[in-house]
């Protein structure tokens, strides 16, 4: 199976996906990163890896249709099967979700339904919830709304700092990501989608 990460940051999820890959945990290929953010710190983390980035910025294009058909160009002439979204800071548009229709996954900071869009960690430590934690799910058209895959819980102790919390759930993320897409991976080729 072939993948392609989407990050707008960081990148500590795209650096543990690929970890995970080039280590054979990960039955698949990170083919390339596609940032939307040029200078993000995933770029820097990625050509380490040797992985190539492909910038593509929104505003360089004339609507997010052609922003989407340029990037699904790069998704044909490379044969991916599967992208991966890990901290992509946009709302997948209707051109790449019927391109990709069911092989998008996203991951995200808490336990879904509960603090969808911006800043979970914060939704939640001003909720005052005992408990958060990651979903990994579908990407469908809506706000972190599509069909979950797989759920970890963490416990939100008293003195929580932010801090404190986003570390334990990067924690959390940087093992459960690799493994969701192993799973996913075992899934489809059993259903004999792939061969690799
Ligand atoms: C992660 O917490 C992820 O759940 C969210 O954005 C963050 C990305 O972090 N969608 P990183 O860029 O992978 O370090």
């Amino acid at each position: 199976m072939k993948m392609a990460i989407f990050a707008s940051g960081r990148g500590s999820n795209a650096e543990a996906i690929i970890e995970a890959s080039k280590a054979g945990l990960l039955e698949a290929e990170v083919s390339f990163i596609i940032c939307d953010k040029p200078g993000a710190k995933v770029n820097e983390r990625a050509l380490k890896k040797e992985i190539p980035v492909y910038e593509c910025v929104p505003r360089n294009f004339d609507s997010k249709q052609q922003y989407e058909e340029q990037i699904i160009r790069h998704l044909r002439e490379a044969e991916i099967d599967f992208i991966v979204l890990a901290g992509y800071m946009r709302l997948v548009g209707p051109t790449l979700l019927k391109a990709f229709e069911g092989k998008i996954v996203n991951i995200h900071p808490s336990l879904l339904p509960s603090f969808p869009g911006l800043d979970a960690i914060g939704q939640a430590l001003d909720a005052g919830v005992k408990v958060t934690g990651v979903t990994i799910h579908y990407v469908d058209e809506g706000m972190d709304t599509g069909p979950i895959i797989a759920q970890k819980a963490i416990r939100i102790e008293n003195g929580e700092t932010r801090q404190s919390l986003t570390r334990k759930i990067q924690a959390v993320e940087h093992q459960l990501y690799p493994q969701t897409l192993q799973m996913i991976c075992e899934q489809k080729r059993m259903e004999g989608e792939y061969h690799g």
